[in-house]
């Protein structure tokens, strides 16, 4: 891959900016950019300073929605090491969605090797810090420009980085929003593709959420309007009591939801640690009546940019419950620490998940 000198941040500033990350605000010193055309294929892979990209106003990204991302971690490890989570695992989901998109794929091993790229070369922006990471974010746009109404034939494949601190640092449960009239994707529609468009369309709920004093919005089927999905750009998981112990359990992936990595991460992570799991529908009506009466315990939200979050409470315009005591309860934190131990090589990478990177680090 061809790279270009950025200039960089100096280190006292940068490291000034690692100590207190937020998320997508502030981004390290370079990019990576690759290119296909229909005639070509992939080509023109770089690795330049971050920068702004000219577009003509009829870029077809800008009109009829052709963009795809994936958001993936690289955390920090005690001996000094960087290390890519799931990074194959993100790059199968990418050209899922570019498919579902009449995108082109790109190959996973092109795909890893774009985000190790600027890894390796922004190294340095990898915070020192347990639970903070590099949040990458593979993306690609139509970039050809015109106005009919078609799959664009150009495209832009690039990958940023924002240093973030996840906010389940903070040991503040969830407050979830449900509101039955607004639904995220329907079946046979793009719910399990990570396109742009389905969070566009999100943001009318997220702002009746927090005009509700809640967190996040808990999405519902589109036929019934009764059955639990997700949670904005995040799973849900239920831990249940039973006799013999907990278990836990969470939505099916119906094809109108988003294939978590963090949620299959768990399910299996769960299993290693003897719970058992199960992939079953839940209603918001089961949901509530079984943390009345006690059956459900924990609900914990999961994803990359927000890693394992209690939800505290539930709340729509005719309910509103409290989740066990409304804190964290006891299996979120134990799968929280373990994930947290396996992402910073603290613990052994039973799954071989974690992908050890070398970075060209101004300050080592
Ligand atoms: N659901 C949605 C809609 C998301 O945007 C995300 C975030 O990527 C998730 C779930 C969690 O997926 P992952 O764990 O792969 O980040
Ligand atoms: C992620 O967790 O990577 C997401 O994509 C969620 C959101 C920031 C879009």
């Amino acid at each position: 891959m061809n790279a270009l000198a950025a200039q960089l941040v100096p280190n006292s500033k940068r490291e000034e900016l690692l100590a207190t990350p937020g998320f997508g605000d502030i981004f390290t010193d370079h990019m990576v950019t690759m290119r296909w055309t229909a005639d070509v294929g992939w080509h023109d892979p770089q690795v330049g300073p971050l920068a702004a990209m000219p577009m003509h106003p009829a870029t077809m990204a800008l009109h009829y929605g052709q963009t795809i991302f994936e958001g993936m971690k690289a955390f920090w490890r005690p001996n000094g090491q960087r290390a890519l989570f799931r990074a194959k695992d993100h790059a199968r989901r990418f050209n899922n969605s570019a498919r579902r998109m009449a995108m082109p794929t790109l190959p996973a091993e092109d795909f890893v090797a774009a985000v190790e790229a600027l890894v390796r070369v922004d190294g340095a922006w990898v915070p020192p810090t347990r639970g903070h990471s590099l949040y990458l974010r593979p993306f690609m746009i139509a970039s050809q420009t015109g106005l009919g109404l078609r799959p664009a034939e150009e495209y832009l494949f690039s990958v940023i980085g924002t240093p973030s601190r996840p906010a389940s640092l903070e040991p503040k449960a969830m407050r979830l929003w449900a509101a039955p009239e607004y639904i995220r994707a329907a079946p046979g529609g793009t719910g399990a593709a990570k396109c742009g468009g389905n969070y566009g369309g999100s943001f009318i709920v997220q702002r009746e959420a927090a005009a509700n004093n809640c967190d996040e919005v808990v999405w519902l089927d589109a036929r019934e309007r009764r059955y639990v999905e997700e949670a904005g750009g995040c799973n849900l998981f239920f831990v249940e009591s039973t006799s013999d112990g907990p278990r836990l359990r969470t939505p099916p992936l119906s094809g109108t939801l988003l294939a978590g990595i963090t949620r299959n991460s768990i399910l299996r992570l769960a299993q290693s640690l003897g719970y058992p799991v199960s992939e079953k529908p839940i209603t918001l009506d089961e949901w509530e009546q079984s943390c009345r009466d006690g059956r459900i315990t924990e609900t914990f939200a999961c994803g990359t940019a927000r890693s394992i979050v209690p939800v505290g409470h539930v709340v729509s315009a005719h309910q509103d419950w409290p989740v066990g005591d409304g804190t964290a309860g006891p299996v979120t934190s134990q799968l929280h620490q373990t994930m947290l131990d396996i992402h910073h090589g603290q613990a052994v990478d039973d799954f071989g998940w974690m992908r050890l990177i070398r970075t060209e680090d101004p300050t080592e």
